[in-house]
């Protein structure tokens, strides 16, 4: 049996569209065995055939290591809430293409499965920290994906805001312009510098500057009903805020605990259906 465990993650962190990815302490298991024909439980019943994302991924798998796609048994237990910005698509691929390499015993380096994934997934930012764990830029370049690994200060505390609606990712990323001006991809490149560095140093000034994102969070608040509820709130506590991901969580970050206990407090009265709780960056990869 072939084991393998994926965190959950939240890309862009604001103004690093499609690059920066987050792992988290929130994490889901696959589990694969062979079978008679193919099987799947843990999932919703219209998910349980040959489109399920973690049996594709495996296929991709087998199909980039030249070899024949087994029958198998594949058991998810993940906790993590579907299509809302929390990467749970990312485990799915992650999963299968790190099982299929297991399973033929030439397992995928690091680098190849975050290769593997984000062709998979069409960019790297959730896949490269979900293989290699805490803070990461997945950089497309000429020569494939190059992973930057940032250290994230210990004092910053994480608030995962997850309303009970989804969005589509496709549709969120329909909405973004076809281009953007010489000032935007400025600002864009100088903030997530910043961004970087705040979020190693855990200066929540820094941070509150650096997350104004210009690329897609302006065109995709209005997918978040009472997303301006959660951004007063942020402000209140003098906290940062952005979207994770496409959508539909967002994710407060304080620099003390108590802070970020007053301000689940208060967004939990406010927004009882949504789910509000603390996380801690996950560095296992
Ligand atoms: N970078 C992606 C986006 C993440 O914002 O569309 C969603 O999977």
């Amino acid at each position: 049996m072939i084991k393998v465990t994926v965190p959950a993650t939240s890309a862009n962190l604001g103004v690093g569209y499609d690059c920066l990815g987050l792992a988290f302490d929130l994490r889901a298991t696959f589990q694969f065995q062979p079978a008679s024909k193919l099987t799947i439980t843990g999932c919703p019943e219209q998910f349980q055939n040959e489109n399920n994302l973690v049996y594709r991924a495996f296929q991709a798998g087998c199909e980039a290591l030249g070899d024949p796609v087994p029958p198998l048994a594949i058991k998810i237990d993940s906790p993590i809430p579907v299509s809302r910005g929390l990467g749970s698509s990312a485990t799915c691929i992650v999963a299968g293409l790190a099982a299929a390499g297991e399973w033929f015993q030439t397992p995928f380096t690091q680098n190849e499965l975050v290769q593997l994934a984000t062709d998979f997934e069409g960019h790297p930012d959730n896949v490269t920290p979900a293989i290699y764990g805490g803070l990461c830029a997945g950089v497309q370049t000429d020569e494939g994906i190059s992973v930057l690994s940032y250290p994230v200060a210990d004092d910053l505390d994480f608030l995962a805001i997850v309303p009970d609606f989804t969005v589509s990712t496709d549709e969120a990323r329909a909405l973004l312009p076809n281009s953007v001006s010489y000032a935007t991809a400025t600002h864009q490149i100088s903030h997530s510098l910043l961004l970087v560095r705040a979020l190693m140093t855990g200066n929540l000034f820094d941070l509150r500057l650096a997350l104004d994102d210009r690329l897609h969070e302006p065109y995709r608040k209005k997918l978040i009903a009472n997303y301006d509820v959660v951004a007063e709130a942020c402000d209140y506590f003098e906290s940062s805020l952005y979207i994770s991901g496409s959508g539909s969580t967002l994710i407060a970050i304080t620099d003390d605990t108590p802070t970020r206990g007053m301000l689940r407090q208060k967004l939990m009265k406010q927004l009882p259906d949504w789910k509000i709780f603390p996380f801690a960056v996950d560095t296992a990869g």
